[in-house]
């Protein structure tokens, strides 16, 4: 028997009830270290593929590879026993059509053990999400501003900011949660435009940089910690940890050049003979 049968992870039915509860913490994490931490107070851990652009200082996510996505998958699944861990597919996985997202969805769910994946795009994707809910992958979708469409919208900006914008987004959100997805990421949109897709699907709505309102909130981990060097108005620093690694990598420059590093508490003596 699992030394972990006693701790149950949240699943995504267990989210899915979630729909106008208790708000629903989530944040990204791509490595098992940073998973360790935030399992201890999040529902949700999305690997998200911002790991292209945070991890690898990528333009945009649109070069991230599904490998890439198993890879930090399977870490976050050994630093996490808790939270539901939600895979994101990547650009060029999935929008071919439904059989080649069902295929990618299982490389993911086989080889990292995750509860859960994420797709973005609305009306369009809702056949592909009814294929895959039908087959037992459970699906987070992703509507609003949807940064694997970069190229066609020119811009990461806010989207809906017109109301006359609003009907489609609307639109795109119940379509995602009539395809029987369990909850939708709702990205860079106005704020009453945030709250009326709350009020309007029956799914929880999980929201970054949309509204108070939604089910939830989402940030990039290292977006809120304050190690990317730019991050979208929506982020809220609540670290700033760039300044502290930055000395201590200093710190120990200095010591290594100093020969004040390793101290003898760093190193290992001599056994001596035994007599
Ligand atoms: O890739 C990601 O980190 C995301 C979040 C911004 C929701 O999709």
């Amino acid at each position: 028997m699992s030394v972990q049968a006693d701790i149950r992870r949240l699943t995504a039915p267990d989210i899915r009830a979630r729909k106008g509860g208790a708000p629903i913490v989530s944040l990204t994490a791509y490595h098992a270290h940073t998973a360790r931490l935030v399992d201890q107070h999040c529902d949700v851990i999305l690997v998200g593929d911002s790991l292209g652009m945070v991890m690898h200082g990528m333009e945009s996510t649109l070069p991230v590879t599904l490998e890439m996505m198993i890879l930090q998958g399977q870490a976050v699944m050994r630093g996490s026993r808790r939270a539901l861990v939600v895979v994101d597919m990547p650009f060029g996985s999935y929008e071919e059509g439904k059989e080649t997202a069902f295929r990618s969805a299982t490389r993911i769910l086989k080889e990292t053990g995750c509860g859960a994946i994420k797709l973005e795009g609305g009306s369009r994707m809702a056949e592909t999400i009814r294929f895959l809910v039908e087959r037992g992958v459970p699906v987070m979708g992703h509507v609003g501003l949807t940064p694997q469409s970069i190229l066609a919208l020119g811009s990461f900006k806010a989207q809906g900011r017109d109301r006359a914008d609003w009907p489609a987004i609307l639109d795109d959100a119940k379509a995602v949660a009539e395809a029987g997805a369990f909850s939708v990421v709702v990205e860079a949109v106005a704020e009453p435009l945030g709250r009326a897709i709350t009020e309007s699907v029956s799914i929880p709505t999980i929201g970054i940089g949309a509204s108070p309102a939604c089910d939830g909130q989402i940030l990039v981990l290292e977006d809120m910690l304050g190690l990317t060097p730019r991050a979208p108005k929506f982020v809220k620093r609540y670290g700033d940890i760039g300044p502290s690694i930055a000395k201590a990598v200093e710190d120990y420059a200095r010591e290594v050049r100093e020969r004040t590093f390793p101290a003898p508490e760093h190193t290992y003596p001599e056994r001596k003979p035994v007599a």
